[in-house]
């Protein structure tokens, strides 16, 4: 059954698989009961905006869901598509950009692509699935450093440009603008400045970063003020886009080389109209209206300081994501965030043994444009609750919670 699948009997539909119902909003019903939920990427609360939606429907309207009917390069090609790369590729300050179907597969395919057999690949430890998955298809050497470790980092380096000194290959760095599960931030700033003293290209993910981080909301690069110094620059709209698909932006020959070489794409149907024109409108509202992104701060700054406030470890995030590290086992972790979910009525992902080292608890919180500070202060004082209970060990005792009969 795998890692994960062995606890499928016990937790399935409950910790995994849970349905949440009703409209995308901070209050949906889980088992039939209202949450205050905290666990939707949905950062600047475009998914039920009412421009959006109503642009949604329109566009469905319009074109359907099969329209265009092939991949890209053989006859899915349509003004609108690269209207939006157009767009994208000026948000994020890059000549051009290239649509992904999904950004899991999209990643996987750039890295594929860009590397061959003689480049070397250096990135790092923490890096999400889709980028480990990418490297496991490269032929070449990798090397992996410690996560944001940057003296490790230049110690690869060192190895790398002496490989490549042999192979006639390149290097290319991969790493993450925001990081998903904890919220701190990839050194950037610092990968940046080994180009000084190392030859080699960057390709960041901000999928977590891309609309919330910046000035502009152009991610993490605009932050720490070295956009330009990311060769590669790759987005989704699973998260602040608030929809399906993603984006890969870079000076146009290295676009066009990865729109005639990347086979996630090459080899399947084009991203659908009402996805793209749903896309546009979000991201003119991305653009037009900063506002959302103060509001995300707002929350994202109230709730963080109030956990750390009230004792609270969330780790070095920098970014919305906001982890809360407990200590406990499994069954603590499960009886703790089940009374979170059922007497609290808050909802939000909790993560223990085996995902995370054994004894750690992880909750992860994702604020909202769309969340209130009532909704915050409600959650910090159950937080309060919990870890009392949490200290006073009355989570340990018991079994398991049984979440299919509580
Ligand atoms: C860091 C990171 N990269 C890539 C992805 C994959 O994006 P998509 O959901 O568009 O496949 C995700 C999750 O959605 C992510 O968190």
């Amino acid at each position: 059954m795998g890692p994960l699948g062995q606890y499928a009997s016990q937790v399935h539909g409950y910790w995994t698989f849970p349905k949440l119902e009703g409209e995308i909003s901070t209050r949906m019903k889980f088992r039939g009961k209202e949450k205050l939920v905290w666990s939707l990427n949905n950062y600047l609360g475009l998914a039920n905006h009412p421009e959006v939606r109503k642009a949604d429907a329109e566009a469905s309207a319009q074109f359907g869901l099969a329209l265009p009917m092939g991949a890209r390069m053989m006859s899915g090609q349509t003004d609108l598509h690269e209207k939006l790369e157009q767009e994208l590729a000026d948000f994020v300050g890059k000549e051009s950009a290239y649509l992904l179907n999904y950004g899991y597969q999209g990643m996987v395919s750039i890295i594929d692509s860009l590397v061959d057999r003689k480049d070397v690949i250096v990135y790092d430890s923490e890096s999400h699935a889709c980028i480990i998955d990418g490297v496991r298809l490269h032929m070449g050497k990798r090397f992996v450093y410690p996560h944001n470790n940057i003296e490790n980092l230049r110690k690869q380096l060192e190895r790398a440009t002496k490989m490549c000194k042999e192979t006639g290959g390149g290097i290319l760095v991969i790493t993450e603008g925001v990081f998903g599960m904890s919220g701190d931030l990839g050194k950037l700033d610092k990968i940046a400045a080994l180009k000084k003293e190392f030859s080699f290209r960057l390709l960041v993910d901000d999928a977590h970063g891309f609309g919330t981080m910046g000035n502009t909301g152009a991610g993490v690069g605009e932050y720490l003020g070295v956009q330009d110094e990311i060769d590669v620059y790759f987005g989704t709209f699973a998260k602040s886009v608030a929809s399906i698909g993603a984006f890969v932006a870079a000076p146009r020959e290295v676009i066009v080389y990865l729109m005639y070489n990347m086979r996630s794409q090459i080899f399947a149907k084009s991203l659908p109209m009402a996805l793209v024109v749903g896309a546009l409108k979000r991201l003119e509202l991305i653009r037009n209206h900063p506002e959302l992104r103060d509001q995300l701060w707002t929350i994202a700054n109230a709730l963080q300081k109030g956990l750390k406030d009230r004792g609270f470890n969330i780790g070095n995030t920098q970014s919305p994501v906001t982890p809360v590290f407990l200590n406990g086992g499994p069954q603590e972790g499960a009886n703790l965030a089940h009374d979170l979910r059922e007497n609290f009525n808050i909802f939000c992902s909790v993560v223990t043994y085996p995902v995370v080292p054994k004894g750690v608890i992880i909750i992860r919180l994702i604020p909202t444009a769309i969340h209130t500070l009532e909704d915050v202060n409600y959650s910090l004082e159950a937080f309060s609750k919990i870890k009392a209970k949490l200290d006073a060990g009355e989570y340990a005792s018991g079994k398991f919670v049984d979440v299919k009969t509580s």
